[in-house]
């Protein structure tokens, strides 16, 4: 292979994405030049506290990259090696915002490389102005009506909007 070109590979980028966020788009469109395929996977647990559904996020993530044809969005459940070993995956991609990050993100790669170790975990670096991003914080502020445009795609906010007016209609009708 020489030095420089696509290395013709399909990478994992694994995530909650709870919501999708800015700095995650940025990973994806990194790692879109690096891989010849991305596939964000969507990790399918029932957390009590999630503002939308597995199905609903990777609606949201298809329509944000409905133009990008290298680009795939599906979901996995159980162990991440187990998703890629499924999709003969060369590579995991995951975010470093922080050094606050690295210890948790290090822990998992040796872990996963622990349990295949054929799979490479790939650490990238979001834009600076997307390192203070969260999808924890993006709920907190949106929640309490602080504004998120600019931080997550127009798409998500359009959902967030409409979950919240949803969320209002259920209240005020009493509804459980
Ligand atoms: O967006 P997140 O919540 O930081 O993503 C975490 C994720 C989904 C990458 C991680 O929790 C995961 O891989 N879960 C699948 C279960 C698994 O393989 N656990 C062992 C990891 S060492």
């Amino acid at each position: 292979m020489t030095v420089g070109t696509p290395s013709g590979r399909l990478a994992v980028f694994p995530g909650s994405f709870d919501p999708l966020t800015n700095g995650h788009v940025d990973i994806i469109l990194r790692s879109a030049l690096l891989f010849e395929r991305i596939v964000v996977a969507v990790l399918v647990n029932q957390e009590k506290r999630a503002l939308f559904t597995p199905p609903e996020r990777i609606e949201i993530i298809r329509d944000v990259f409905c133009e990008y044809k290298n680009v795939e969005v599906d979901s996995f459940d159980g162990l991440l090696v187990d998703y890629a070993r499924r999709r003969r995956a060369t590579a995991v991609v995951r975010g470093i915002r922080a050094v606050s990050d690295f210890e948790y993100e290090f822990q998992m790669a040796l872990m996963n490389r622990h349990l295949e170790p054929s799979l490479e975990t790939v650490f990238m670096m979001p834009a600076e102005q997307y390192t203070y991003l969260s999808s924890r914080l993006i709920k907190e502020v949106f929640s309490l009506g602080g504004t998120v445009s600019g931080l997550v795609p127009p798409v998500v906010e359009d959902w967030m909007r409409r979950k919240k007016t949803a969320e209002s209609a259920r209240r005020s009708t009493g509804e459980k």
